[in-house]
This record gives C-alpha cells, sequence and structure tokens, in this order.
C-alpha cells in the first residue's frame, strides 16, 4: 500500500523527467514516465488524466511492439482529490487486455472502442468509463498466435509480466494494485480467467525469468470474462454436446475469428466424415464433466449421463431459461422460440436440442482442434519452428495434415484454467458472460468454469445474456455496478 508521501516522491520525479526513455532502457520503474496531461468527454462529462502510453513491462522484451502497457490515471488523483470515493491510495485498477482469435493484441486506448459491438461505437467504451469512475485504467498488450514467439503460453505469460509491473510499481503509482480487475472478451476473456486462476503459479516463472518481468506477485483481484474460448482441449467434445445432430453451419474464415472484426459466415453441410467425429466427439463430454466434481448452488453434483443428459444439462438450461424470463419480464415477445414452453408469462421448460438448432451450428467438428490444422487454436499451440499443431488426442488420431505433430502437454496445461482454479491464488470475485446467441463455443464452457469457480469458494456472478451474439462491453452499468460492489467490500483475494 503506497502512503501520500511516496506519491508526492513520485510526482516530482514525473516532473522532473520531461521525455520518455527509449523501450531499451526497460528500468521497469514507473517514475521514469512521463505522462501526458488529457481530457476527453465521456458521458457529456469532462474527464481530465494523464497517459501514460508504451511502456514496456518487461526487461528483455522479444517482441517490444506487443509487450507494452497504457496506462491511464485520473488527474484528481495527482492532486489529493477524490473520484466516486477512491483515491490514489485506492482507486482499483482497471485491467482490461484486447487480444482477439488469440491474435496479438496492442495495449488499449480510451475511445478507440473495439471492445462491443459496432452499434456501441459511438457509446463510451470501458475505458473512457472506468476512467471517468475513478478507476486507475491499465491496459496490457500481448503477443499472439500468427507470431513465431507469440505461440502458448506467451499471451498468459505476457498478461502476468504486465500484473507484475504494476505491482512492482504500486508504492509509486496511483491506483491500488491489491485490487487489479482483469477484463477481457472471447479469447481475452479466457486470458482473464487464466489470468485469475493462475495467479502466482510457479508453473510460469521460467517464462517470466527470461523475460525479465518485475519479481512481484501476479495474483489480481478479480476477473470480468465475456464469452470465454476456455478449456480448449476440451471444446471440442462440449461443441459437439450441444450441436450433434445439426448438421447445416454458418462457419467463418479464420481470419475472423477475432471477435473485433466483422463476420463474414459461409454456409454449408458437414460431410459423412465430419459427422463421424461429432458422433465420437459428443460421447467423450460426459466422462470429462463427470470428472470435475462440479457442484451447483445448493452443493448437488452436476454430471451427465453416458447420452449427455442429466444434472449437468439442467444447470445450463436453467441459466437459459432465466435468461428468456429477464426477456419476458421486459416485455419480449419470445413466441417464435418455439423450443421455450411459456405458461402464463413465466418460462416453464426447455428443449436444448432445438435452442441449440435455433442458435445453430458455426463450427465443423473439431471445432477447435481440426483435423487438418485449419482452426486459429492449432495455430496457438504451434510452436517458434512449427506453426500449427495437434492439442488433443482425438485430433491427432484422426489428423488429416501431413506430418503434423501434436504439442506438449505442459503447453497444454498452461492455458487451461481448471488445471489451477483452487490450487493456485485465486481471486474472490468473478463474473462470467456469455450471450445466448454465441455459437463460437458451447455453453457448457462458461458453465463449467463458473461451477468450479463457485465450488472452491468464490463468488461467481455468471449470466447468459438473452439473444447476445459473440461479444464483450456491452453491459458497462452492470459491468461497472459490479466493479464498484466487489471493490468498496472488504474482501481481500
Ligand atoms: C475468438 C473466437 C473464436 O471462435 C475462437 O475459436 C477463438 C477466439 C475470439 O473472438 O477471440
Amino acid at each position: 500500500m503506497k502512503t501520500s508521501a511516496s506519491l508526492a516522491a513520485a510526482a516530482v520525479a514525473l516532473c522532473a523527467c520531461s521525455t520518455p526513455r527509449s523501450a531499451a532502457d526497460n528500468s521497469l520503474d514507473f517514475r521514469q514516465h512521463s505522462g501526458s496531461a488529457q481530457t476527453m468527454q465521456v458521458n457529456g462529462q469532462t474527464v481530465a488524466y494523464r497517459a501514460y502510453e508504451n511502456i514496456v513491462y518487461v526487461r528483455n522484451p522479444v517482441d517490444a511492439e506487443y509487450q507494452r502497457i497504457n496506462i491511464y490515471i485520473p488527474e484528481a488523483y495527482f492532486n489529493g482529490g477524490t473520484i466516486n470515493g477512491y483515491t490514489a491510495d485506492t482507486a482499483p485498477i482497471f485491467f482490461p487486455n484486447k487480444v482477439g482469435g488469440y491474435m496479438p493484441g496492442k495495449p488499449g486506448q480510451p475511445g478507440k472502442g473495439g471492445f462491443g459491438p459496432p452499434a456501441a461505437a459511438d457509446k463510451a467504451d470501458a475505458m473512457q468509463v472506468a476512467l471517468s469512475q475513478g478507476f486507475v485504467v491499465a491496459s496490457p498488450g500481448a503477443r499472439g498466435r500468427t507470431s513465431p514467439n507469440g505461440k502458448a503460453p506467451a499471451a498468459i505469460v505476457d498478461l502476468k509480466a504486465a500484473v507484475r509491473y504494476l505491482r512492482a510499481n504500486d508504492s509509486v503509482m496511483p491506483g491500488d494494485a491489491e485490487k487489479i480487475i482483469a477484463n477481457g472478451t472471447s479469447a481475452g476473456g479466457a486470458l482473464s480467467v487464466l489470468l485469475g486462476a493462475s495467479g502466482d503459479s510457479a508453473d510460469y516463472e521460467p517464462y517470466l525469468q527470461a523475460l525479465g518481468a518485475a519479481e512481484a506477485s501476479d495474483a489480481i483481484f478479480a476477473v470480468s470474462a465475456y464469452c470465454p474460448i476456455s478449456i480448449l482441449e476440451h471444446a471440442d467434445a462440449a461443441y459437439e454436446w450441444q450441436f450433434n445432430g445439426i448438421n447445416d453451419y454458418q462457419k467463418m474464415d479464420i481470419s475472423m475469428l477475432d471477435y473485433q472484426v466483422e463476420r463474414r459466415l459461409v454456409p454449408g453441410t458437414l460431410d459423412a466424415a465430419q459427422i463421424r467425429l461429432s458422433d465420437a466427439l459428443k460421447p467423450l463430454f460426459p466422462g470429462y464433466v463427470n470428472s470435475l466434481g462440479l457442484k451447483d448452488d445448493n452443493g448437488a453434483p452436476l454430471t451427465l449421463d453416458a447420452n449427455g443428459n442429466g444434472s449437468f444439462k439442467r444447470y445450463v438450461e436453467r441459466h437459459i431459461m432465466q435468461s428468456a424470463q429477464g426477456a419476458l419480464d421486459v416485455g419480449q415477445d419470445l413466441s417464435s422460440r418455439t423450443w421455450l414452453t411459456i405458461q402464463g408469462g413465466r418460462i416453464a421448460g426447455m428443449d436444448f436440442a432445438g435452442y441449440a438448432r435455433a442458435a445453430g451450428r458455426m463450427k465443423t467438428p473439431p471445432a477447435f482442434d481440426a483435423v487438418d490444422l485449419s482452426a486459429g487454436e492449432n495455430q496457438l499451440f504451434g510452436t517458434a519452428e512449427t506453426d500449427k499443431q495437434h492439442f488433443t488426442a482425438f485430433s491427432q488420431q484422426h489428423n488429416t495434415a501431413a506430418g503434423a505433430t501434436r504439442a506438449d502437454e505442459q503447453t497444454v496445461k498452461l492455458m487451461n484454467p481448471m488445471h489451477y482454479i483452487g490450487t493456485a491464488r485465486n481471486p474472490q470475485h468473478w463474473r462470467i458472460r456469455a450471450g445466448t446467441a454465441d455459437r463460437d463455443t458451447s455453453l457448457a464452457i462458461s458453465a463449467i468454469l463458473s461451477a468450479k469457480l463457485q465450488g472452491s469458494g468464490k463468488t461467481v456472478d455468471y449470466a447468459l445474456p438473452w439473444n447476445v451474439p459473440h461479444s464483450g462491453d456491452y453491459d458497462l452499468d452492470q459491468l461497472f455496478a459490479w466493479m464498484r460492489q466487489i471493490s468498496t467490500t472488504q474482501q481481500q483475494p
């Protein structure tokens, strides 16, 4: 925890240093950087802040274009001011990453959007709202799959290094590095979950040391994740658990995986070989779910029988029906959703297969570890020498690509939060959203994450917003209400 005296010293140092040091210096001392005073309009309010952009957050960057962080600090915190009850000592740090499609992600800038659906383009984005509400904003860049040095686990290592930078500078930078709230969408949501799940895990230490990351904790305070593309090595079976039997699809080009770009979908129908793959993957899912020891809010086990039916399926259905009920309650006409049973203004039941048919298949089996290595995730699990690899035994067995190899188990583990929840230093507070119109991964993925976190004693706000497609940051009022609420309670991670 910083003292006002140390912050005053930091302010002096800031003023004394008028030109930023070059990236090569990489002292990891925030005081080496001078901010630029800026103002912007956020929902009719003028917000004054200092921008510290493009700070390289490791001593030995391998890709200084992406291993950078942008930090924005409300001006009030340099003058002893208070915003929303927060001070320079207590303001939480909003930590949004801009990663989409497991591609390289540059640090975000307030007002540059890119987090939500195009319809939100003229609204204040999450970074702007955060600053206007007195949060310090720190947006990390991270390496991604299209670069030889951006393969798994590069992106999560980078986010951890950025957290360590903030923690190492806690005493000289406004904002409370004990209150870092990660936010991300899709691949960025999955990385936010993983960042929370794996806090301070020794597994990542060699990578962080090689980069010269700051010597500090990488644990965070809270996670907000939209439609996380997570648990990748079980996501193929989860997808077929949801979409098996639906043979028509609307597939997008791999270059459009990123939720931030406009998507063009190409229709098609599964061929006989693909249907066989779907039929072979679906029965693998119950075994996985049943191995997890998941429980619902009342402590009842969440399991599946050999046909994929059971309490886990009802858990997912319950969340879909709650979402539909919310839509009904605000007057939406759901009569065209014939898969819902509506009785007297209440959602009385649903047909899961009918829901899946209406949502529509978007990926061909296997959805993530493609047998011909054509999925984005194959590239994520490549190496500097081998651009694309398999990462499941199933797809390696069914491989159709010449000379295909498989990622090593440890690398696959480093990308899966399920291995770390309950064992690493996990945040108490989690908010997970996946829209009911999202077909980029099975709804089972967010459901598993939520149930696992809840079962390990965490506070999870989990919902499936009605008819929302693959996107994030569409509910900023609720997101920031949650962020304020968790950061004014006294619980520690
Ligand atoms: C994203 C979307 C996907 O369908 C996927 O497989 C990976 C990432 C994304 O939008 O980030």
